[in-house]
């Protein structure tokens, strides 16, 4: 956290997708703001091209699967780190930034 006020602070986060690419957020936010919220800021606030998955938000579905700095988290459950580096699933087919194909969801016809 860069900057502290009484009940807000700022993080600074990348997210690198598939191909490479990186772009980087800035956000305010109560201190322990999670991954997904701060995706969601970022969604509805600055960027709506945003591409990333989530569906129970409370740790049950796991589609909200991605890795920071390195690491496996579940999302919605997992603390926005300051300064970190957010990048899709490696193991799961892109969709398009943060956003990946989840086996579970597939069509029945599919499986
Ligand atoms: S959205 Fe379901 S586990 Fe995160």
């Amino acid at each position: 956290m860069n900057a502290k006020s009484h009940d807000r602070a700022r993080y600074a986060f990348s997210m690198r997708g598939q191909d490479g690419s990186v772009r980087d957020f800035s956000i305010d936010a109560a201190p322990g703001i999670t991954v997904l919220e701060a995706l969601i800021h970022v969604y509805r606030n600055e960027d709506a091209t945003l591409g990333f998955r989530y569906s129970c938000t409370v740790g049950r579905c796991y589609s909200c699967l991605m890795r920071m700095n390195g690491e496996t988290v579940v999302s919605c459950r997992e603390t926005l780190v300051d300064g970190a580096m957010l990048e899709p699933m490696l193991n799961r087919a892109a969709i398009r930034d943060l956003a990946t194909e989840d086996p579970l969801l597939k069509p029945s016809r599919e499986r």
